[in-house]
């Protein structure tokens, strides 16, 4: 059996790090993450126009974790806690696979200083360990080569290249598809 749906958001901790629920005051920082374009190179989603649109986006995180869609945690420094640097999180769950999307964002500012390595580890453990996921997929814009060598770096093997699978902005682009195999099962 899956976990997703837990009656309390699972915060976690790494060395550095702390994984929290999104909050309401993290609406601004998502809101410069996600039209921040050097952020947003190979992420291939519309950007989100205002404010509203990402407090509609938290409320929607915030019940993902209470009915079992989506599990998404803030990225903070322990230092700092209210301060968003980032998210990591698990989506499209494919509960009959136990299979799920996992994907992540950093602000420049904290690039190349092994963070999303450390909430990346973090995470996947608890995603086999708590969630029972079977497998965890990734999905990448086939240029983004930091993302391709986080995941090799974490064990991911490349699944799949889809030929012109996805729309955006009037071009149809490949994706390629890594994944993880539970260790445990
Ligand atoms: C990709 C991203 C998440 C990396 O985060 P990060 O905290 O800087 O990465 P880390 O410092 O933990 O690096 C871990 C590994 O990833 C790879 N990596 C990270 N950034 C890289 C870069 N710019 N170029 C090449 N490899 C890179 C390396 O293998 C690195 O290991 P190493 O330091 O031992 O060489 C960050 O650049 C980012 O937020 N990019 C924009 C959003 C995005 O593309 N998200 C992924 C969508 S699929």
């Amino acid at each position: 059996m899956l976990t997703l749906n837990f009656t309390k958001f699972p915060a976690l901790e790494t060395e550095r790090l702390i994984l929290r629920e999104h909050s309401p005051s993290d609406a601004e920082t998502l809101f410069a993450m996600r039209t921040n374009e050097t952020v947003m190179k190979y992420i291939d989603r519309e950007r989100p126009k205002d404010l509203l649109e990402i407090e509609t986006f938290i409320t929607a995180f915030n019940r993902g974790f209470e009915n079992g869609d989506n599990l998404a945690w803030v990225i903070a420094l322990k230092e700092n806690p209210d301060k968003m640097i980032g998210s990591i999180g698990y989506w499209r769950t494919d509960y009959g696979n136990h299979r799920a999307e996992i994907g992540y964002m950093l602000h420049p500012d904290y690039w190349r200083k092994g963070i999303i390595s450390e909430a990346l580890k973090r995470t996947i453990a608890f995603g086999f360990e708590e969630i029972n996921l079977h497998t965890i997929k990734a999905n990448i814009n086939i240029e983004n080569d930091a993302s391709r060598k986080m995941l090799i770096k974490h064990g991911f093997v490349k699944e799949a290249h889809f030929k012109q699978d996805y729309y955006f902005r009037g071009q149809f682009l490949d994706s390629e598809i890594y994944g993880l195999l539970n260790p445990n099962h």
